[in-house]
């Protein structure tokens, strides 16, 4: 496994004046700043990484952008082992965030797309995954993301001190029993194999709370709400403007925190399960060797519905059972499409399609679902009211999550001056409408959705001592 780091790709398609730029704007900064505190949130979608300089604000670490000659403050959290011809036999290459989807996609299939690793930290049941002959612990997955967000972060800024403070949600998620110290204790070894030797771990909402009380003016009872892809987390504080607060311990006073494991991930599974399944043969009859009718098997769908354990699918013994279900399905055509998309690895495009009619989802009333694939071609427009059904339970756990914070903060929502929503899904209409429906719409305040967290875990980094 020592090889993983070294033969680690770097970003070698961006555009001569994409460098250019980035290499200037490298320059300034480290002639501008020793950096004095680095926060790093690894995401179970994106990751950021933040340093504090000596005039006190935090700045993020950029990396290229997915489209050529732009530039992203956000990192993809996701790795592909590409197949490659070495002297002697097959070996594999890996590479991490956009580098990794161009070369995915370049692949044409050949190789393993790996994401939300973050989800499997609590899961007691991975131990390891076989990729192309070779083992690989969570640690060796999750080191090559971290390395290159440090890797970026000392080129842009410099020299980094030893300890770094890192983002976790309040419960790690994971399916079953999640064992949190478990999860801990796999994050923390991936991060000191990055390089850091002193890792202090703090929750997510209590960052963006950092970060949030740089916009305050006056000293408020905040609930902060993170909404991101594996997990949302809630935090009420009682905050101090920053500016009116020099010290770490004056700064701010948990009333409490809490949370759970669903957010962006699972809206994307339940659109897998009512938009895509259906016309992959979800729900369909077949008749048995015993002549009975009977419903197609749900295993398949499950897999479907975590895009990437298709891959797992495309074992010789189950395209087998797959031809045998089409050769006796009443909808053989169905069967034939899922059958094409194992085959051809199409799990990620299918959920690119589906998240995308997700955004789209956050901003129209109506948006089109289109999966084209010859012969497979999925079509349909999904009203909102649609989406909110298909999510509608897991709603209700995250407002009921919400509910039980604030009886355990014992606070009436009118005691509440402001409410936080950060993290990508915070964008998700009807995650904003919990919030509303309970404290009004003009004590909501968005913003940095992307980056609070590591902003705010770079601030906290300032106030850790020894
Ligand atoms: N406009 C939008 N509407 C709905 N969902 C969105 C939007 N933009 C991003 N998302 C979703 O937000 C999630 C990613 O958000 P974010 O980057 O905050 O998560 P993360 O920090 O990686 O995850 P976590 O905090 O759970 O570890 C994804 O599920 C993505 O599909
Ligand atoms: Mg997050």
């Amino acid at each position: 496994m020592a090889s993983i780091c070294a033969i680690l790709n770097v970003d070698k398609s961006s555009t001569r004046l994409d460098r250019e730029r980035m290499t200037q704007e490298i320059s300034r900064a480290r002639t501008a700043a020793k950096v004095e505190a680095v926060g790093l949130d690894f995401g179970t979608t994106n990751s950021a990484i933040a340093i504090v300089g000596p005039d006190g604000s935090p700045r993020l670490a950029r990396f290229p952008a997915a489209e050529r000659g732009d530039v992203s403050e956000t990192f993809r959290s996701i790795l592909f082992f590409e197949a490659v011809e070495e002297t002697g036999g097959t070996d594999s290459a890996v590479s991490v965030g956009n580098d990794a989807i161009r070369r995915y996609l370049a692949a044409a299939g050949n190789g393993r797309l790996v994401q939300s690793l973050k989800s499997f930290l609590a899961d007691k049941t991975f131990e390891s995954t076989d990729v192309m002959g070779e083992t690989y612990t969570l640690g060796d997955l999750i080191a090559p993301i971290i390395s290159a967000l440090r890797d970026a972060a000392i080129a842009q800024f410099g020299e980094l001190p030893p300890r770094i403070v890192v983002g976790r949600p309040v419960h790690f998620a994971a399916a079953g029993n999640p064992d949190e110290a478990l999860a801990r204790s796999r994050l923390d070894i991936a991060i000191r194999r990055a390089g850091w030797t002193d890792v202090v771990f703090e929750y997510e909402p209590v960052a963006a709370a950092y970060d949030y009380a740089l916009r305050i003016t006056r000293d408020e009872t905040v609930l902060i709400a993170d909404f991101g892809g594996g997990t949302s987390d809630f935090s009420v504080l009682q905050l101090k403007p920053r500016a009116a607060a020099k010290h770490g311990a004056a700064r701010y006073e948990i009333l409490g925190n809490d949370g759970v494991g669903i957010a962006g991930d699972a809206f994307d599974s339940r659109m897998m399960r009512h938009l895509v399944a259906p016309a992959l043969g979800r729900g369909t009859k077949y008749r048995s060797p015993y002549g009975m009718v009977l419903p197609a098997p749900t295993w398949p769908y499950t897999n479907l519905e975590r895009w990437h354990h298709l891959s797992f699918l495309k074992a010789r013994a189950t395209m087998l059972k797959f031809d045998e279900l089409k050769r006796e399905s009443f909808e053989p055509e169905k069967i034939a499409a899922l059958i094409h998309i194992v085959e051809n690895d199409l799990g990620y495009f299918l959920f690119r399609a589906v998240e995308k009619t997700k955004l789209e989802l956050s901003a129209l009333e109506a948006a089109d679902f289109m999966f084209s694939d010859p012969p497979v071609l999925i079509e349909r427009i999904v009203a909102r009211p649609d989406f909110e059904n298909w999510i509608a339970r897991y709603l209700e756990q995250i407002a009921g999550c919400v509910d039980r914070l604030m009886k355990t903060v014992a606070l009436k929502p009118d005691a509440i001056d402001s409410v936080f929503l950060t993290g990508g899904s915070s964008f998700v209409p009807a995650v904003r409408r919990i919030f509303i429906q309970r404290f009004g719409a003009d004590r909501i305040r968005m913003g940095d959705e992307f980056t609070s967290v590591a902003r705010g875990l770079a601030l906290r980094a300032l106030d850790v001592t020894d």
